[in-house]
């Protein structure tokens, strides 16, 4: 039987726990998901490509039938050469929506065969992102509980906490 696969890309600056859950339920969903770092997202990110690859390899240690890649240039041109089924994106609220939409209509202009799959996040985390993340732990905030525990060692050692 023909495995499915499923791409989920992002710019996991760092991987939170609500990337985890679209990851395992995402795993219910497809016979292999490859996680994939976007190359030429972000501007100014936190953690470098490597640290975000080897952490997100990390944090799905023992995890069988995922991949963790990245990829350069064109989501859909990635997906092609990976003849993946579909791509996973999370959606957290509302607002996600608008973006979400205009990102997968775009991509099925650029390629007609392109399918999106989009997962709603749970209660739990539909409040975290990467960007609260990376503000919390900057400012000295306690981020347990929103990233696993490898991400939140390595904002430890970007970000140390002050005592008392
Ligand atoms: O985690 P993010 O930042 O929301 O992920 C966005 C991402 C990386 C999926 C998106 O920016 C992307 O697909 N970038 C690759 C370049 C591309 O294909 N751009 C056209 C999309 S319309």
């Amino acid at each position: 039987m023909k495995q499915r696969l499923a791409i989920y890309p992002g710019s996991f600056d760092p991987a939170t726990n609500g990337h985890m859950t679209i990851i395992h339920r995402a795993l219910r969903l497809f016979d292999h998901v490859v996680v994939a770092v976007a190359r030429n997202g972000l501007k100014n990110p936190l953690f470098t490509m490597d640290e975000r690859q080897e952490l997100l390899k990390e944090a799905l240690k023992g995890v069988p039938r995922v991949e963790v890649d990245s990829f350069e240039g064109l989501l859909v041109d990635y997906v092609r050469r990976r003849k993946a089924n579909a791509v996973i994106r999370g959606l957290r609220a509302v607002s996600d929506f608008e973006y979400e939409f205009q990102m997968a209509n775009a991509n099925r202009k650029l390629d007609p065969n392109f399918e999106a799959v989009f997962l709603m996040t749970g209660e739990d985390y539909f409040y975290i992102s990467s960007q609260m993340v990376r503000e919390v732990a900057s400012l000295g905030g306690d981020v347990s509980g929103l990233v696993p525990t490898c991400v939140q060692r390595e904002l430890l050692k970007k970000f140390p906490r002050k005592e008392g």
